[in-house]
């Protein structure tokens, strides 16, 4: 089995992720060596930090891709964003500022925390009712969202998708969200979230033969692998 990574930070000169070409294929080569066959390369989409970065991520892309082409010819490399909602989120989606995964209706949607849960909510319902599916990006960091809230997004369409790093987190708060999440099967994707090659890197295995263990082969496949390549390249 391969892994499938839908977020992660390695373009570079972009956000706050890899700092140089050399960083980003190190990135690249780490994720490939560590079992990952599909990347789909999220920048963060939030203008008041990191400006109008879609130049630089497409430009990125396309040296990624080059490389790609000539060294991992079996890694399927794909495009997306991070989109940070402050409010502009629709609009910014609606107009083509913001890219959605793959050019799916499926956007990767991060929110600042501590936010309050109606407001998450609201945010959501507008995504959907624009015409796109949200996918909350590291939805276990999100204190304020209730399971109940959780289950009744999921009910309307919303995924869920979790940083694998954080499995292991030392947070009680944020280790117990992420028990309930994965014992109620409401995590649909798991990710790097990958930023650099230390601290943040870009593997996704570690944790892959616990979960299995734990909470089912199948799902993990799912979660670890197969939702991803279905929902962004086979449903296009
Ligand atoms: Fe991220």
């Amino acid at each position: 089995m391969f892994f499938s990574d839908i977020h992660n930070h390695l373009l570079y000169n972009t956000d706050d992720g890899a700092k140089s070409f050399d960083e980003m294929v190190k990135m690249v080569s780490a994720a490939y060596n560590g079992g990952t066959r599909l990347i789909c390369a999220t920048p963060h989409f939030a203008p008041s930090d990191f400006g109008n970065n879609s130049l630089n991520a497409e430009s990125a892309f396309n040296e990624l891709s080059a490389y790609c082409k000539e060294n991992y010819k079996d890694l399927t490399l794909l495009l997306g964003n991070e989109l940070f909602c402050d409010g502009n989120e629709v609009q910014w989606l609606k107009e083509g500022y913001c890219r959605t995964l793959n050019n799916t209706r499926y956007v990767l949607a991060e929110y600042p925390f501590p936010e309050k849960e109606k407001v998450i909510i609201k945010s959501l319902d507008a995504i959907l009712c624009a015409g796109y599916v949200p996918i909350i990006a590291h939805a276990e960091r999100y204190n304020n969202l209730s399971l109940e809230a959780i289950r009744r997004l999921k009910e309307n369409g919303v995924l869920l998708q979790m940083n694998v790093k954080n499995y292991k987190t030392l947070d009680i708060g944020l280790n117990l969200r992420i028990k309930r999440l994965l014992s109620n099967r409401l995590v649909d994707f798991i990710s790097s979230d990958a930023h650099n090659l230390l601290t943040r890197p870009p593997l996704m295995g570690e944790y892959y033969e616990k979960i299995s263990q734990k909470y089912g082969a199948s799902y993990a496949e799912n979660i670890f692998c197969t939702n991803a390549k279905r929902l962004l390249t086979e449903e296009k």
